[in-house]
C-alpha cells in the first residue's frame, strides 16, 4: 500500500482488531471481553445505537462512560468539526488569543453565573488536577479531602482523591489526602479543624454505585469549608452537562456555589477530548498573579480549535433540543418504571439516581432456593450477580450496560441524553425478561453465574 488510505486500511486490517489489542495494548481488555462474550464487532454507530455487520442494532446505555451525551455522530457537532478543519485556522500558535476558547468559556459560565473564569485541558482527570493545583495554590494548604468510593480520574493527583483501594494500591505515595464518608459532616469538620485543608472534592452524584449526595449535604459542606477557608470542588465530569436533569448536578440543591467546577466527557461531543475547570476570579488571579506566571499551569493541546468548536456545538445542540429537560423527563420515566419492579423481584433491592444517571442495586433474596445461589456467587466475589445481568442484556437483548464499580451489585445506566420512550420501553422489557429468568432459579443465567464463579476463583 502506498500513501495513507484510512478506508483501505480498515478494510484490510480491521478484522485483526482483537489480535492487535492482545499483542500491543492492554491485553486484559480482549481477555475480559472474550470471557464475558462481549467480543463483538461493531461496524457503525448513530445516536444511541451501534450496528454490527448484519445490521443488528445495539442500544447503548453506557455512552462511552458518559462522553456521548448527545449520542454518536450528532449531525450538528459533526458539521462543526468538519467546518473547523476546513477553516484551516491558525490554531495553537500559543502566542495569540484565538476566539473559540473565549466563546466557549463565555457559554459555559452562563450555566454557572457565580463563576468567572475557565481553564481548558484535555480530559476529566486534567480538569480535576487543575482544580487540585489551583485550590492548593490559592489556599496555600496541602491536604485535599474526598469521599470514600470517589472516582476523579487516574493520574497521580486525581488518584490521591480516589476512594477505592483497588485503584490506589501500589501507586503510593500520593498527595496528602483524607477520605470522609459522603454525608458525614462531622468527619468533614474534624478534618477541617486541623487547618491544613485546601479543598473538598466531591461528585454530586457519585459514579461508583450511583450514590447522590444526601439532601443538604453539599450546602452544609460548603458552609463548613468556607468557615475554615477551604474550597468546594464539584467534579461534574460525569454528572455535568445535563446528565442528572440539571445542567450541573450541584444545582439540584439551592445555594450551592462551588469554588471550582470540573467538566469534561460530554463537552467533547464524543469527538475531541476536552476538560474544563471553571472557577472564581480570585482563585485564577492568585494562580496567574504575575506575567511571569502566565504558563504556570498550561497544556500544549489545551483550548485547541477542534475541541472548542465541538464544545460550542454541543452546548448549542443542548439548548436547541432541550437536552437537559429530556434527561430529566426520560430519566424520571425510566427510573419510575424500574422502581415499580422492586416489589416484583426479590433480587432487586433499589433503583436510585437522578435524571439519566440511574443505579439498579441487587441484594440478598428472601426465598431459600435463590438465597443459596446468591450466597454461592457472593462467596466467590461480590458483584458477580450484577455481572450476570449485564451479560444477557447484551447477549440476548443487545443492550450495553456496565457494573458500576468493582465488587458492587449495582448496574449503572448512563445512556445518551437523547433517548426517549422507545429506548425506555426496550430497556424495561429486556430487564424484566432477565429478572424473570434470574428468579426462575434455573436456566442459562445461573449456568453463566457458575462460569463466573469458576473464573473468579481461578483469578484469586
Ligand atoms: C467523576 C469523574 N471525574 C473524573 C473522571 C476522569 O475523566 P477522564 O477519564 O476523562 O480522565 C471521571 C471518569 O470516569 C469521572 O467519572
Amino acid at each position: 500500500m502506498t500513501g495513507f488510505d484510512l478506508t483501505r486500511l480498515l478494510a484490510e486490517r480491521g478484522g485483526e482488531r482483537y489480535a492487535l489489542h492482545s499483542r500491543h495494548l492492554n491485553h486484559q481488555l480482549p481477555r475480559m471481553l472474550h470471557t464475558l462474550g462481549f467480543d463483538k464487532v461493531y461496524e457503525r454507530a448513530e445516536g444511541a445505537y451501534f450496528y454490527d455487520a448484519d445490521g443488528r442494532d445495539y442500544l447503548d446505555m453506557l455512552a462511552g462512560f458518559g462522553v456521548m451525551g448527545l449520542g454518536r455522530h450528532h449531525p450538528v457537532v459533526r458539521q462543526a468539526l468538519h467546518d473547523v478543519l476546513d477553516a484551516q485556522l491558525a490554531d495553537l500558535t500559543r502566542f495569540d488569543c484565538p476566539p473559540l476558547p473565549g466563546l466557549l468559556a463565555e457559554q459555559l459560565l452562563r450555566h454557572a453565573p457565580h463563576l468567572d473564569r475557565v481553564f481548558f485541558g484535555n480530559s476529566g482527570t486534567e480538569a480535576v488536577e487543575t482544580a487540585l493545583k489551583f485550590a492548593r495554590y490559592a489556599t496555600g494548604r496541602p491536604r485535599v479531602l474526598y469521599c470514600t468510593h470517589a472516582f476523579h480520574g487516574l493520574t497521580t493527583g486525581s488518584l490521591s482523591v480516589n476512594g477505592e483501594d483497588g485503584f490506589r494500591d501500589g501507586f503510593a505515595p500520593l498527595l496528602p489526602d483524607t477520605a470522609v464518608e459522603m454525608g458525614d459532616l462531622a468527619a468533614l469538620e474534624r478534618e477541617l479543624r486541623r487547618g491544613d485543608v485546601a479543598a473538598f472534592v466531591v461528585e454530586p452524584v457519585q459514579g461508583k454505585g450511583v450514590t447522590p449526595a444526601p439532601p443538604g449535604f453539599l450546602g452544609a459542606a460548603q458552609e463548613l469549608l468556607h468557615c475554615h477557608k477551604a474550597l468546594l470542588i464539584a467534579d461534574e465530569v460525569q454528572t455535568g452537562l445535563g446528565r442528572t436533569g440539571d445542567f450541573f448536578a450541584y444545582q439540584h440543591e439551592e445555594g450551592v456555589e462551588p469554588d471550582l467546577v470540573c467538566v469534561a466527557k460530554a463537552l467533547s461531543g464524543g469527538y475531541v477530548p476536552v476538560g474544563a475547570t471553571l472557577g472564581k476570579e480570585w482563585i485564577f488571579k492568585k494562580v496567574y498573579s504575575s506575567m511571569d506566571r502566565v504558563l504556570v499551569h498550561s497544556a500544549s493541546f489545551g483550548a485547541n480549535a477542534q475541541a472548542m468548536a465541538t464544545g460550542l456545538a454541543v452546548l448549542s445542540v443542548m439548548a436547541d433540543e432541550g437536552i437537559v429537560a429530556n434527561a430529566r423527563r426520560t430519566g424520571d420515566l425510566l427510573r419510575s418504571r424500574l422502581a415499580a419492579l422492586v416489589d416484583r423481584y426479590e433480587l432487586l433491592h433499589e433503583v436510585r439516581g437522578r435524571g439519566l444517571m440511574i443505579g439498579i442495586e441487587f441484594g440478598r433474596p428472601k426465598s431459600l432456593g435463590l438465597r443459596s445461589r446468591w450466597t454461592m456467587l457472593q462467596a466467590a466475589r461480590k458483584g458477580l450477580f450484577a455481572q450476570m445481568v449485564v451479560v444477557p442484556l447484551l447477549q440476548r437483548h443487545r443492550i450495553l450496560t456496565q457494573v458500576s464499580g468493582d465488587h458492587l451489585e449495582v448496574i449503572k445506566l448512563i445512556p445518551p441524553l437523547i433517548i426517549g420512550e422507545r429506548e425506555v420501553d426496550r430497556f424495561v422489557q429486556a430487564f424484566t425478561a432477565v429478572m424473570d429468568d434470574a428468579h426462575s432459579g434455573g436456566g442459562l443465567l445461573w449456568d453463566f453465574g457458575r462460569t463466573l464463579v469458576k473464573q473468579a476463583v481461578a483469578n484469586r
